[in-house]
C-alpha cells in the first residue's frame, strides 16, 4: 500500500528506467517520470504555495480541491497522486500471476484471471482520450472503473488496487498508436499483482 504523502515531493521510482523494458521503454519511463509526474509536481508545489492548501497530505489536497473546484491545484495534485499509485501498478517480472485472496476475488467477480483481463484490456483499449484504467473494490466486490483526464476514486467510495495510465504520454514513444499492445503486454508482464492484493486488505 502507498503511505500517506505528507510532503508534496516527486516519489522515488521503485525501480530503475529500464526495468520494465520492453515492455515499457527507458526512454518513455524517463519522459513520463522526469518530464510529466515531475511537472505536475513542479506546478502543484507553485500553485499551493502560500495557500490555504499548503501543508496538507497530497490525499486531502485532491479532494479539497475538488470540493472547491480548484480545477489547478485537483488537476495537478491528482495527477501527482495518480503516477505514484501507476509506478507502484508495476513491477518488473516474469511469471507474476494473482495469488491468494486477490486470486480468489478476481474469480469470484470476473469468472477467472483470465476472464479479468480480457475485461480489463478491453476497458483500457477503448477508454475514449486520455484517463486512468482502474481495478478497484468497492462494496465487497470487485470492478473496473475508468476516470478521465485527472480524475481519480480518491474522490468517491471505491478503494483502487491497481491502474494503467492510457494517457498517450504513457505509450507514445515505443507503440504510437497501437495501444492494445501496450495495454497487452502491460497486463501480462507489469502489472504488480502484489500490490494490489495488499491493498485489498
Ligand atoms: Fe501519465
Amino acid at each position: 500500500m502507498l503511505d500517506t504523502q505528507t510532503r508534496i515531493e516527486l516519489p522515488k521510482l521503485p525501480y530503475a528506467e529500464n526495468a520494465l523494458e520492453p515492455v515499457i521503454s527507458a526512454r518513455t519511463l524517463s519522459f513520463h517520470y522526469g518530464k510529466h509526474h515531475a511537472g505536475y509536481v513542479a506546478n502543484l508545489t507553485k500553485l499551493i504555495e502560500g495557500s490555504a492548501f499548503a501543508g496538507l497530505a497530497l490525499e486531502e489536497i485532491v479532494r479539497r480541491a475538488h470540493a472547491e473546484k480548484a480545477t489547478p491545484v485537483f488537476n495537478n495534485a491528482a495527477q501527482a497522486w495518480n503516477h505514484t499509485f501507476y509506478w507502484h501498478s508495476m513491477k518488473p517480472q516474469d511469471d507474476a500471476a494473482p495469488k491468494g485472496k486477490l486470486k480468489a476475488a478476481l474469480e469470484r467477480d470476473f469468472g477467472s484471471v483470465d476472464d479479468f483481463k480480457t475485461q480489463f484490456a478491453k476497458a483500457a483499449t477503448a477508454q475514449f482520450g486520455s484517463g486512468w484504467t482502474w481495478l478497484v473494490a468497492e462494496q465487497g466486490k470487485l470492478a473496473i472503473k475508468a476516470t478521465a483526464n485527472a480524475d481519480t476514486p480518491l474522490l468517491g467510495s471505491a478503494k483502487p488496487l491497481l491502474v494503467i495510465d492510457v494517457w498517450e504520454h504513457a505509450y507514445y514513444l515505443d507503440y504510437q498508436n497501437k495501444r492494445p499492445d501496450y495495454v497487452a503486454g502491460w497486463i501480462e508482464k507489469l502489472a504488480n499483482w502484489d500490490f494490489a492484493e495488499a491493498n485489498l486488505g
